[in-house]
């Protein structure tokens, strides 16, 4: 699908079936960004497609490829492929991840590696294959979908804020690495987002809705923010204060 009409750039979502991955695919689309998407479910990939397109009549090209993070070898020919067909690629969001709820000790510890595969290794190895592709082309903008949990343990979900704590270094360090090569590094940090996730999303405090995280999210990437708390309020006071607090009295609140 194509129009006249001059696109804003090129970007490429992992994660883009649901979600804030959809949500953002579907802003950019609004702002003229031609898009690449990715996950697991092309089926669903095809119908995000078909609703930018119904509901976006100038949008520009959108295309769909199949990619699991888990399989991290397969991300950098999907991401390069992807890229080669939009004739180059501006930013590449990070953002595929899943959450499991777990004891430790339950018998139960393939579930905790399957999030660090997805959320850390799958998430870091998108980097590398987005750094590789911009450090060739001689520049680019690379967004990584990290976590508020990335400030504490979070009990029943320690796989999980393992994963944004080692993703939101990790995007730190290669921040470093790459500020002389032209390659901007973003990490977002959501609070709670009102999504498929997991069961109950719509009744945590302080949710916001997928759409209005993605347009707070966009506007970040626009301005190339190095970090960036999504809502900000009143996640930015939360993530200052539960560092200070005893970890006894966080506990007692989780
Ligand atoms: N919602 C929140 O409150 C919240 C808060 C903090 C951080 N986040 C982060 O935001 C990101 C998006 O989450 P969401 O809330 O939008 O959840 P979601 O609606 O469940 O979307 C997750 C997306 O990741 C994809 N995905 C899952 N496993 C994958 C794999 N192995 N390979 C490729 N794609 C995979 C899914 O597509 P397929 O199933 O089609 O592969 C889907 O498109 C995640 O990194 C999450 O940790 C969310």
């Amino acid at each position: 699908m194509t129009t006249n009409k001059k696109p804003t750039g090129k970007a490429i979502i992992t994660g883009a079936s649901s979600g804030i991955g959809k949500a953002l695919a579907v802003e950019m689309a609004k702002k003229g960004y031609q898009l690449g998407l990715v996950a697991r479910r092309l089926d669903v990939l095809e119908q995000v497609k078909a609703e930018i397109i119904a509901q976006i009549p100038d949008a520009q090209t959108v295309e769909v490829a199949t990619l699991d993070v888990a399989q991290d070898e397969t991300i950098y020919p999907v991401l390069e492929q992807l890229s080669n067909t939009l004739g180059g690629v501006d930013i590449i969001i990070a953002n595929a991840g899943v959450t499991a709820i777990n004891r430790t000790g339950t018998d139960n510890f393939a579930s905790d590696k399957h999030v660090i595969q997805v959320n850390l290794i799958g998430g870091m190895a998108t980097v590398d294959a987005a750094a590789k592709i911009f450090r060739a082309s001689g520049g680019g903008h690379i967004v990584g979908m990290s976590s508020v949990s990335a400030w504490t343990g979070i009990a029943g979900s320690s796989a999980y804020s393992s994963s944004k704590a080692g993703f939101s270094n990790y995007l730190k360090a290669v921040r470093a690495e790459l500020s002389n090569k032209n390659i901007q590094v973003t990490t977002i940090h959501p609070g709670f987002i009102n999504t498929d996730i997991s069961t109950g999303m719509s009744k945590k405090p302080f949710v916001i809705s997928a759409e209005k995280a993605a347009k707070e999210m966009l506007s970040a990437i626009q301005k190339k923010k190095d970090s960036v708390i999504v809502p900000s309020f009143p996640w930015s006071i939360i993530t200052k204060i539960i560092t200070v607090l005893p970890e006894k009295l966080v506990a007692k609140v989780q």
